[in-house]
């Protein structure tokens, strides 16, 4: 049984649901390789103290082979499929993205489960050195970004993400595209985000010192690489001449659900994606049971009052945050 919480039943209205897919199988769909290279957050400048709040050291690895080439037909076939029903089309908002698909999960059962994929959720656990499995927000279990129609604008500015790990799987010949580029920046994210002058995760189109940013290639269509993406600070250049440039973008959970996990369900809170609001509900309360359920299995009859109240807002404290954000848009 999967260790992530299971997709909802329901789907919001907005998302069209594609009909005919092949059955995804990791057997024929995946060919999961290993990166040449991987950073670690103390590589990026992090003192230790910063990593002990981080589920694993891992910070960003080269891009490496993901997708066959008959798993990558199909992808690209529905990513282009769902292009009309993206998000920016439907009325939810316009952000810091130029053009994409949150919840592909609801739209589409093969990219699902992909996703939801235990050899995939295996391989990338390995790599991350914590136990991971697809994200338990279906709107960041599987995205996928395009290009702006505006040229003139990034495909993502320089953030962070509001989730701990999520994979860039390029589904677009790399060697089409003239810019585009995926880069970060060689340093902390408060580092990053001072010199530029923002704080918090969402980005701004300016530029960072040239030394200090590394773009990482992609050698094909299929390959993607993976980050602690609420550690890198990261972003897509703009591209100098109008192609399709699309990827995808797979969210993960650290498990099991007591643990740690860097999600921000506060700053997603301010998105506007139909069911989100829910969605995060889920995934807080989740969390939230699994924490309280660690309570009752470790509290002692000899704990301080004072050490009880601690692990009882410990174990309530991210919830009530969310909640808290939540009720600020109902007053
Ligand atoms: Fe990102």
């Amino acid at each position: 049984m999967s260790e992530t919480l299971r997709f909802p039943d329901q789907r919001p209205t907005e998302y069209i649901k594609l009909d005919g897919e092949p059955i995804f199988n990791a057997s024929k769909h995946l060919q999961l390789e290993n990166p040449d290279k991987v950073v670690s957050l103390q590589a990026l400048g992090y003192s230790s103290d910063d990593i002990k709040t981080c589920p694993s050291d891992f910070g960003v690895s080269s891009a490496f082979r993901i997708l066959s080439d008959e798993g990558l037909a199909i992808i690209r076939d529905i990513c282009l499929k769902m292009y009309d029903n993206r998000n920016i089309s439907v009325g939810t908002g316009v952000n810091r993205l130029g053009s994409y698909v949150r919840g592909a999960g609801y739209r589409s059962k093969f990219i699902k489960d992909f996703c939801d994929s235990p050899e995939l959720a295996q391989h990338l656990s390995a790599m991350a050195g914590t136990k991971l499995a697809r994200h338990s927000v279906p709107a960041v279990a599987c995205g996928v970004n395009y290009a702006p129609e505006d040229l003139r604008r990034a495909v993502d500015s320089w953030h962070t993400d509001s989730v701990a790990y999520d994979i860039v799987m390029m589904l677009s010949d790399p060697h089409t595209l003239d810019g585009g580029e995926f880069q970060y920046f060689h340093g902390t994210k408060t580092e990053g985000q001072d010199i530029l002058g923002i704080s918090g995760e969402e980005g701004i189109d300016t530029e960072l010192p040239e030394d200090r940013i590394v773009t990482v290639p992609f050698p094909a269509a299929g390959y993607g690489f993976m980050q602690q993406g609420n550690m890198i600070f990261h972003r897509a250049r703009k591209l100098n001449k109008r192609a399709e440039r699309m990827t995808m973008i797979p969210s993960f959970v650290v498990v099991p659900a007591h643990v740690d996990d860097g999600t921000n369900s506060v700053n997603m809170a301010g998105w506007d994606d139909p069911g989100l609001p829910a969605e995060l509900t889920r995934h807080e309360a989740w969390r939230a049971a699994a924490r309280l359920g660690q309570l009752v299995d470790t509290v002692s009859l000899h704990d301080s009052p004072k050490r009880l109240v601690e692990d009882m807002d410990k174990a309530l404290a991210p919830l009530l945050a969310y909640r808290d954000r939540l009720a600020k848009d109902i007053n």
